[in-house]
C-alpha cells in the first residue's frame, strides 16, 4: 500500500481535443462562444459514454482547530501540477461562509483572500475548466441559493441537464457549471428529507458521472462532508483535525495517516473523528495507512524544478527497486505473475510516450534474457488496428500514471477477448493497476514534471527484474549490476555543467537529430521525445543506419546530431553515421560507453552491463533537455499544450 496510491490512484487532469482546448483556455470568456462550451461540454460527454474516465481539477478540504486559510492554499499548491485555469476557498466561522476564488493561478489567489477572516474550516479547489470558461464566476467554490451549502467539484456530471429540468425548473443558476446543480440539489432536498446527510445520498444516488466532493454546510460548521465516485479522493486523519484531498500530497504537510475511499462513499469528518458510509447509510470500515513518503518527497527543496530533482532521485529509485524486489540476492515477486509470463508465448507490451520507449528497452530484456518473443504496441494504434495476436499471450501495460486511456482503450478491449494482464506502474490504486490481472509497482515516488524522466529508468529496471526472474539460473547477477547502473547514474549527475555546456553549445538550432542503433536506438526515440517535449526544438530520434535512406536530406550546416553509443557490436557502424553526417556539415556530439569511447566522444559514461545500457545512456540525455529549456526560459516541468497524464483517448 504504499507511497503510490497515495498520489493518486490517478495523477490525472482533463484534456478536451487540443482544439477545444485552445479555444477554451485562449480567449476570455466574453469572447466565448456559448455553442464552444456546449461542443466542450458534448465532447465530454461522448468522452464519457464510450468509458473513458475523467479526472479533473483538484480538492483539498479540513476541519481542526488551526486557521485553515494557508493549509488549503498550501494544500491546492501541491495539486497545481494537475494543470489548472482557476482557484478558489471557502472557509466558515461565526459569520458565515466566506469565499475568495478567481481565474489565475495559487500565488494570485492568495492576494485574493482576505487574511483578516479567521476560521478551521475550509474546501479548496484548482478548476481546469469544463462547463463554462476559466473565470472568477465559474470558479469554485459553488453555493446553493441561500448560501447554506458550499461545495467543491471534481469530476464531470453527465446528466446534470436532465437534473436541472427534473428537480430545479426554476432555479436561477449563478455558473456554467454542473457543480452548481449539485448544491442547488443537496439544498433541495435538504428542505425535502430535513437530514443532510440522507439529502447528499440521495443527491449522489441521482448524478451520473465522475465526483470528489468537499461540502460545507454553513448551518452546521463543525462537520465537513466529502463524496466520491470516479474521481479521485483520499481521507487525512491527524490528531484534532481531519482532512480530504485529491491526492497524499495536497495533505502532507499535515499529516501522513491516510484512508482510502471508495466509489460511491460518503464521508462525515468532524474535528475527533471520521466516519465512512456507502449509499444506503451504513457505515463502512476502512484501516487507515502510513504514508511512506514525507512532505520533502514533493518538495522541490532547493531545486529550481522538478525535473531536475526527478533526475538525480533516479540512482535511489534504482536503489530502492533492488530493495523491494531482492531479498539475499534472489528476486522476490508473487509467482502469479512470473507464472503468467512464462506461460506466454508472446508478450504484448502496450503503453504510449515514454513508457512505449521503456517497453522497446523491454522488447529486448524479454527476448533476450527470458527468450520470449514480444512486440511493443503504440496503445493508441492497437485498439483500431490490433494485430493477429497468438495463441497464448500475455499482455503488458506499462504506464506512469496507470490513466492512460489510450492504454485503458486496449485493456479493456483485450479483458474483453479474455486474455490476462500484467500492469507496470507508479501508481497502484489506478486505473490500469486496478483492472489488470497483476501489478508489478515502480517505487519511483512521485513522478511530477510532465517530462518523465525517473519513472522510465524505473520502468526498465522493473522490466529487467522482470526478465531475469523469468529467465530463472542465468549469469547475470542483476542486484549487483543495478547497484553498479545506481552509481554510475550518480557519476553523471554529479557533473552537470558539462550537459548545460552541451545545451548551449549544440542545440542552438530549431531542429535535431538523436541518432543510434541496437537498443540506442530506443534511448535515441525517448531522448528526442524528451528534448522535443520541454524545449520545443523539432527533434527525432533515428536508427543511425536509417538515415541514409532519405533523413539525411535534412542534415546542413549546424544541425545537431546526437549519437548514443553503448552496444559494440554497433560501436563502427554508428561512428561511420556520425561521419556521414558530419561531412555534411552536422555539429555531432557522441555519448559512449568508456570502454567503447574514442578520445573525441564529448560524454563518456562508465560501463554497466551490456543489458542495461539505457538506464545510463538515457541520463545525459535528460539533463541535455533540461539545460536545452532552461536556456530558452521556458516551464520546464509543465511544458504547453502536455498533461501529466492523459486521461481522454
Ligand atoms: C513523457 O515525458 C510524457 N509525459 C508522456 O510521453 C508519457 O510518458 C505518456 O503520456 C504516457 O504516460 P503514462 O506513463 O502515465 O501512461
Amino acid at each position: 500500500m504504499k507511497v503510490n496510491r497515495l498520489f493518486g490512484g490517478c495523477l490525472p487532469a482533463v484534456y478536451l481535443s487540443r482544439g477545444l482546448q485552445t479555444k477554451l483556455r485562449g480567449n476570455p470568456y466574453d469572447k466565448i462562444e456559448e455553442k464552444v462550451i456546449k461542443k466542450a461540454t458534448l465532447f465530454l460527454y461522448l468522452l464519457k459514454k464510450e468509458g473513458v474516465v475523467i479526472n479533473m481539477c483538484g480538492i483539498v478540504g479540513y476541519i481542526g482547530t488551526q486557521d485553515v486559510k494557508d493549509i488549503l492554499l498550501n494544500g491546492l499548491e501541491k495539486l497545481e501540477y494537475r494543470g489548472y485555469d482557476s482557484a478558489g476557498i471557502a472557509v466558515v466561522n461565526e459569520n458565515g461562509v466566506h469565499i475568495f476564488k478567481d481565474k489565475g493561478r495559487i500565488a494570485h489567489l492568495r492576494t485574493v483572500v482576505d487574511e483578516t477572516v479567521l476560521s478551521t474550516v475550509g474546501i479548496g479547489h484548482t478548476r481546469w475548466a469544463t462547463h463554462g470558461a476559466p473565470n472568477q464566476r465559474n470558479s469554485h467554490p459553488h453555493q446553493s441559493s441561500t448560501g447554506r451549502f458550499t461545495i467543491v467539484h471534481n469530476g464531470v456530471i453527465e446528466n446534470e441537464l436532465e437534473l436541472r429540468q427534473e428537480f430545479l425548473p426554476n432555479y436561477k443558476f449563478i455558473s456554467d457549471t454542473d457543480t452548481e446543480v449539485i448544491a442547488a440539489l443537496i439544498e433541495h432536498f435538504v428542505l425535502e428529507k430535513e437530514d443532510v446527510e440522507l439529502a447528499i445520498r440521495h443527491v449522489m444516488s441521482l448524478l451520473h458521472g465522475s465526483y470528489a466532493l468537499g461540502v460545507i454546510d454553513a448551518g452546521n460548521p463543525d462537520v465537513l462532508y466529502a463524496a466520491k465516485n470516479k474521481s479521485p479522493m483520499l481521507i487525512g486523519l491527524g490528531e484534532g483535525f481531519n482532512m480530504i484531498g485529491s491526492d497524499a500530497m495536497a495533505m502532507l504537510q499535515c499529516t501522513n495517516q491516510f484512508v482510502e475511499i471508495e466509489d460511491e462513499e460518503f464521508i462525515k469528518l468532524t474535528r475527533e473523528g471520521v466516519t465512512i458510509y456507502n449509499l444506503l447509510g451504513v457505515p463502512v470500515k476502512r484501516s487507515p495507512f502510513t504514508a511512506e513518503l514525507d512532505a520533502s518527497d514533493i518538495e522541490k527543496g532547493t531545486y529550481p524544478h522538478y525535473m531536475l530533482k526527478e533526475i538525480d532521485e533516479q540512482p535511489y529509485v534504482i536503489r530502492r527497486i533492488v530493495e523491494q524486489y531482492f531479498e539475499d540476492g534472489q528476486i522476490k515477486m508473487d509467482q502469479k505473475i512470473v507464472d503468467a509470463v512464462q506461460s506466454a508465448d508472446r508478450l504484448y507490451i502496450i503503453a504510449a510516450g515514454t513508457s512505449m520507449h521503456a517497453g522497446f528497452v523491454g522488447k529486448q530484456l524479454f527476448e533476450q534474457l527470458a527468450g520470449i518473443p514480444t512486440e511493443v504496441h503504440i496503445s493508441s494504434e492497437f485498439v483500431y488496428n490490433t494485430p493477429v495476436i497468438s495463441k497464448n499471450p500475455l499482455f503488458i501495460f506499462i504506464s506512469q500514471s496507470g490513466e492512460t486511456a489510450d492504454s485503458r482503450a486496449v485493456l479493456v478491449k483485450i479483458k474483453q477477448l479474455g486474455y490476462p494482464s500484467l500492469t507496470i506502474t507508479n501508481v497502484p490504486g489506478s486505473t490500469l493497476s486496478r483492472e489488470a490481472d497483476h501489478t508489478l509497482l515502480l517505487h519511483a515516488g512521485p513522478e511530477i514534471a510532465v517530462a518523465s524522466t525517473k519513472a522510465y529508468t524505473a520502468q526498465v529496471a522493473v522490466q529487467a527484474v522482470l526478465a531475469a526472474k523469468v529467465a530463472g539460473k542465468s549469469d547475470l547477477d542483476l542486484s549487483r549490476e543495478l547497484a553498479i547502473v545506481a552509481n554510475v547514474m550518480e557519476s553523471i549527475t554529479d557533473h552537470k555543467e558539462q550537459y548545460e555546456e552541451i545545451a548551449k553549445e549544440y542545440l542552438t538550432q530549431r531542429n535535431c537529430f538523436y541518432i543510434g542503433r541496437h537498443v540506442d536506438y530506443y534511448v535515441a526515440l525517448e531522448a528526442a521525445l524528451k528534448l522535443k517535449e520541454i524545449s520545443y526544438i523539432q527533434t527525432e530520434g533515428f536508427a543511425a543506419g536509417e538515415l541514409k535512406h532519405g533523413t539525411i536530406a535534412l542534415i546542413e550546416k549546424g544541425t545537431p546530431v546526437i549519437a548514443i553509443i553503448s552496444q559494440e557490436a554497433v560501436n563502427l557502424n554508428t561512428r561511420s553515421n556520425v561521419k556521414e553526417v558530419k561531412a555534411r556539415g552536422a555539429n555531432t556530439v557522441i555519448i559512449s560507453l568508456r570502454s567503447l569511447s574514442s578520445e573525441t566522444d564529448q560524454i563518456v559514461i562508465d560501463d554497466v552491463h551490456p543489458l542495461l545500457t539505457p538506464l545510463v545512456t538515457v541520463v545525459p540525455t535528460q539533463l541535455i533537455s533540461y539545460y536545452a529549456a532552461l536556456q530558452r526560459d521556458f516551464d520546464i516541468d509543465k511544458p504547453r499544450n502536455l498533461a501529466k497524464s492523459v486521461t481522454v483517448e
